[in-house]
C-alpha cells in the first residue's frame, strides 16, 4: 500500500493524549477506524436503523443515465474514505472510469479491498492511498490532473464542522483542473427520533463501534481504558445540527498512560463524533462558497439524505 501520509500523521499520541487531557475530553473520531472499528462500520451500514447507507444507495440507482451525464464518465474516479470500495464499484457500469484511485484512512483494510477489486476488474487502473482527510493533503502527481471526478458518499463531510468542511471542500477544488467534478453524499435534517436511532442502534452495533475506540487507543496511546467502565451516549444537538456520540465513564475512572493520565468521574464523557445533519440549500451553500457549482441534486421521497453533483466553478 503506497501511503499519502503514514496512516496515523502527525504525532498520534501527542494528539490522543492532549484530547483526553482537555477539561471535556474528545477523540477525533478518524480513531474509530481501526481493522476492527473499520468492519463495525461495515456492519452499521446493514442496520434497520441506519438509513443513510440504503437511502444513499436507493438515491444513486435511481439516477440513471442522468449521473453518467452530469458526473461525467472515463474519468479518473478519485473515492475519499473508500472503505470496502463497494459503493464505487456499484458506479463502474455508467461512469466506466479510466482509473480509480481510492484513499482511507485504514490503509490496512483498503489493502484487502483493491486486492478484490483488481481480481475483478482486469484493466482498470487501481491506486490506494492511506489518507487522513483531516491532514494537509493532496493528491501524489501520478494521478493525472484533467478530469477527476471526487467522490465523496455516505455523509462522510457531516464529520467536519461547516467550516472545517466550507475548507475540505475547497481543497477539493484545489485538487482539481476546470473540469473537475464533485459526487457528495449528504445527510439531510429529519425528525430527531430517527436521527437518535440511527446512532443507537437496538443491536449494539453503534455502540461497539464507539466502545472499540478505546481499544484503539490503549494500542496507539498505551493507555488502559477498561470497556467496561464505559457505556455508549448518542444524542441529537438541534441548535448546530448534530448528532453527538460520546462514551460516558459509569464510576470514576482512573486511566493512565506512558508520561501522562487522567481520573473521570461517573457521568464524565469523552466526545468521539459528531454527525452534522444539513438542511439542502445551506449545503448548496457551502458548495458555492467552496469554489463548486452544485448542478444536481438528487434525492429520495422523504427528503432523507442528498446526493449533489458540482462542478468547478
Ligand atoms: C462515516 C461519518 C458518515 O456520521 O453517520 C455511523 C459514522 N458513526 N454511526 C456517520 C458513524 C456512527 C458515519 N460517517
Amino acid at each position: 500500500m503506497q501511503e499519502l501520509e503514514p496512516s496515523w500523521p502527525g504525532d498520534p499520541r501527542r494528539e490522543l493524549a492532549a484530547g483526553l487531557m482537555q477539561a471535556a475530553a474528545q477523540i477525533a473520531p478518524k480513531f474509530f477506524y481501526d481493522r476492527l472499528g473499520s468492519a463495525l462500520f461495515a456492519a452499521i451500514c446493514q442496520l434497520e436503523e441506519y438509513y443513510p447507507t440504503r437511502t444513499e444507495r436507493a438515491v444513486l440507482s435511481h439516477c440513471g443515465e442522468d449521473l453518467a451525464t452530469v458526473a461525467g464518465a472515463g474519468r479518473t474516479l478519485i473515492d475519499l474514505g473508500a472503505g470496502d470500495c463497494v459503493k464505487a464499484e456499484r458506479l463502474f457500469a455508467l461512469l466506466k472510469p479510466q482509473r480509480y484511485v481510492a484513499l482511507d484512512i485504514s490503509a490496512d483494510f483498503l489493502e484487502a479491498s483493491l486486492a478484490r477489486l483488481r481480481r475483478e476488474h482486469h484493466g482498470l487502473v487501481v491506486n490506494g492511498y492511506g489518507c487522513d482527510f483531516t491532514s494537509d493533503w493532496a493528491l501524489p502527481d501520478e494521478v493525472p490532473r484533467d478530469s477527476r471526478l471526487f467522490f465523496y458518499p455516505g455523509s462522510s463531510i457531516g464529520n467536519f464542522s461547516p467550516e472545517e468542511a466550507r475548507a475540505f471542500l475547497a481543497r477539493l477544488r484545489a485538487n482539481v483542473e476546470a473540469d473537475g467534478r464533485l459526487l457528495i453524499g449528504v445527510d439531510l435534517v429529519k425528525d430527531p427520533a430517527t436521527l437518535v436511532a440511527a446512532y443507537d442502534d437496538a443491536l449494539g452495533v453503534t455502540a461497539a463501534f464507539n466502545r472499540n475506540v478505546l481499544l484503539h487507543v490503549n494500542r496507539l496511546l498505551g493507555a488502559d481504558f477498561s470497556i467496561a467502565d464505559w457505556c455508549h451516549v448518542a444524542l441529537f444537538e438541534p441548535v448546530q445540527s448534530r448528532i453527538e456520540m460520546h462514551l460516558e465513564a459509569l464510576r470514576p475512572v482512573s486511566v493512565s498512560w506512558p508520561g501522562g493520565g487522567r481520573k473521570f468521574s461517573a457521568g464524565e464523557r469523552i466526545h468521539t463524533e459528531n454527525s452534522y445533519k444539513y438542511r439542502q440549500e445551506d449545503f448548496a451553500e457551502l458548495l458555492t462558497l467552496a469554489g463548486w457549482n452544485s448542478v444536481r441534486c438528487w434525492t429520495d421521497s422523504r427528503r432523507w439524505f442528498a446526493v449533489i453533483c458540482a462542478r468547478a466553478a
